[in-house]
């Protein structure tokens, strides 16, 4: 009987070395498995007003008390040391489960986790997103690979590695079917279909890694800054907008969904910034005053593949949407622009106005030269160049001829 719980063991979920803990439900079955690895490494600031950073893993007395399971949602409390804890919380939608996010719990307070530590704040909270999901109902998701999430204001990274999760089990067991997560698989086939990044888009259109964009047309948002002065905005943009990321041999593109975004940034006389953070996705325009114009000045993003993977690309010696300072600029028509190597940027009905904003409106537009009523100038111009090159060719065979019959003559 021993022997046979052993063996179920070894074929269910495979085997992992990390802290190991089990949560059940109200009836004392088994809801969720988890058998994972976590480096926190966490920087605080010590009395000698020093930045200080240290690094630790879960101790062995780590429990998972306070766990709860539902039939939809879920979630794993991990408690340890004095006062700190760590849970990850899944829903469940139709066949699939993910992880919606990590909450973080520390206590500054702990004099041997964080030596010297200056705040009293015994329970600081960071709230990250990892990216475990698509995981088929009743299997187990399997992460060997390491993922590196970090908070928002840098001051916690946790690096997740040798992951082994069930949550929503069922009948109490734990399934032997596996949700290999993607960064394990080796390279996948081009016919892998993946799905697009983001974390809202589950049921969004896949994409298969190639040139060729299947996207639609990403919807247009409007991101404004205020002051934090007076509240009155500073900063108008109105565009729709798709990234595409190069790494290594795999392209992939993105488009930013506007009810998803976040916006913020900041203005100044001869700066102005708007940030854009959608899932994973972070966009960072950074427009500069020259006195009597502006333009794009860089263009940074970082985020995260489908296939999770990290990339961080940026260019900051730009020189685009380029308009008068008391004006807005304007695009229409679909631009795109290589920002580094590995960064296309793709713009859809754009006006920005990054300075000089009044009343919360656009000022009279500045409009690219797509828009403008010469551009149809362009295939014309280059017809005419093309038929004056054929008439200067005709004219020198022409005079060769000639020139050729006369010399003939003259013999
Ligand atoms: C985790 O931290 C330990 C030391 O605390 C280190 O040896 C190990 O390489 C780290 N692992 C990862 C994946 O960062
Ligand atoms: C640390 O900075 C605070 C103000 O930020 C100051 O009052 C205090 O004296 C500083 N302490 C040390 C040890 O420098
Ligand atoms: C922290 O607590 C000590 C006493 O416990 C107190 O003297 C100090 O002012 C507190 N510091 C902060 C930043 O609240
Ligand atoms: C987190 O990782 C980033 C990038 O590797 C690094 O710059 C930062 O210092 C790290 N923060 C902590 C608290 O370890
Ligand atoms: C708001 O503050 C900005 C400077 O930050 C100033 O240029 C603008 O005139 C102010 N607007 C109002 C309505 O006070
Ligand atoms: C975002 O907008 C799309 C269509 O524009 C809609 O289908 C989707 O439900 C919206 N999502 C949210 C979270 O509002
Ligand atoms: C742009 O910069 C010039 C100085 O170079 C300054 O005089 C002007 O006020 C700035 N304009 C705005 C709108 O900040
Ligand atoms: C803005 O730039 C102008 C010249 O380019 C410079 O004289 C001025 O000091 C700058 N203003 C600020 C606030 O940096
Ligand atoms: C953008 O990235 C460049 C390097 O690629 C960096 O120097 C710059 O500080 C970044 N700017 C912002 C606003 O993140
Ligand atoms: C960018 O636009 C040019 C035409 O303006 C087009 O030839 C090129 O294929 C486009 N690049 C991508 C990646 O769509």
């Amino acid at each position: 009987m021993y022997r046979y719980a052993a063996l179920i063991l070894l074929l269910s979920c495979g085997i992992a070395h990390g802290i190991q803990v089990n949560a059940t439900d109200k009836g004392g079955k088994l809801c969720i498995y988890a058998d994972i690895m976590v480096n926190f490494s966490v920087s605080y600031e010590t009395t000698e007003n020093k930045s200080e950073t240290v690094v630790f893993q879960f101790p062995a007395n780590a429990t998972a008390k306070g766990s709860m399971c539902d039939d939809n949602s879920s979630t794993l409390n991990i408690t340890f040391g004095e006062g700190h804890s760590w849970s990850l919380n899944f829903s469940r939608g139709g066949e699939k489960y993910a992880a919606d996010s990590i909450v973080f719990v520390y206590n500054l307070m702990d004099k041997t986790l964080f030596p010297n530590a200056k705040s009293n704040d015994t329970k600081k909270t960071v709230v990250v997103k990892p990216h475990i999901v698509d995981i088929g109902l009743d299997t187990c998701y399997s992460c060997k690979s390491t993922e590196v999430i970090e908070a928002e204001d840098k001051s916690v990274n946790q690096t997740l590695w040798n992951v082994i999760i069930q949550a929503f089990v069922t009948n109490g067991t734990k399934s032997d079917k596996l949700t290999v997560c993607a960064a394990d698989k080796p390279t996948p086939a081009p016919t892998t279909p993946s799905t697009t990044a983001g974390p809202t888009t589950t049921a969004g259109p896949t994409t298969t890694v190639g040139p060729t964009p299947t996207l639609p047309t990403p919807n247009s948002g409007n991101y404004n800054v205020t002051t934090s002065v007076n509240g009155t905005v500073c900063l108008l943009a109105s565009f729709g907008l798709r990234i595409g990321v190069k790494q290594g041999d795999k392209y992939e593109e993105m488009n930013l969904e506007p009810n998803t975004t976040t916006v913020s940034g900041w203005c100044a006389v001869n700066t102005s910034e708007l940030t854009l953070v959608s899932g994973t996705m972070k966009i960072v325009f950074t427009f500069t005053n020259d006195s009597k114009k502006f333009h794009l000045q860089a263009l940074n993003a970082t985020g995260k593949t489908s296939s999770g993977a990290a990339f961080s690309e940026g260019n900051s010696s730009l020189n685009l949407w380029q308009a008068s300072l008391s004006s807005s600029y304007m695009c229409n028509n679909e631009q795109n622009f290589s920002i580094d190597g590995n960064l296309n940027v793709f713009t859809f009905n754009l006006r920005v106005q990054p300075f000089a904003v009044k009343a919360g409106v656009f000022s009279t537009a500045d409009e690219c030269f797509l828009d403008s009523d010469l551009s149809f100038l362009v295939p014309i111009a280059v017809g005419v160049a093309l038929s004056f090159l054929i008439i200067l060719v005709l004219i020198s065979y022409l005079i060769g001829r000639r020139k050729s019959r006369t010399g003939y003559q003259s013999v």
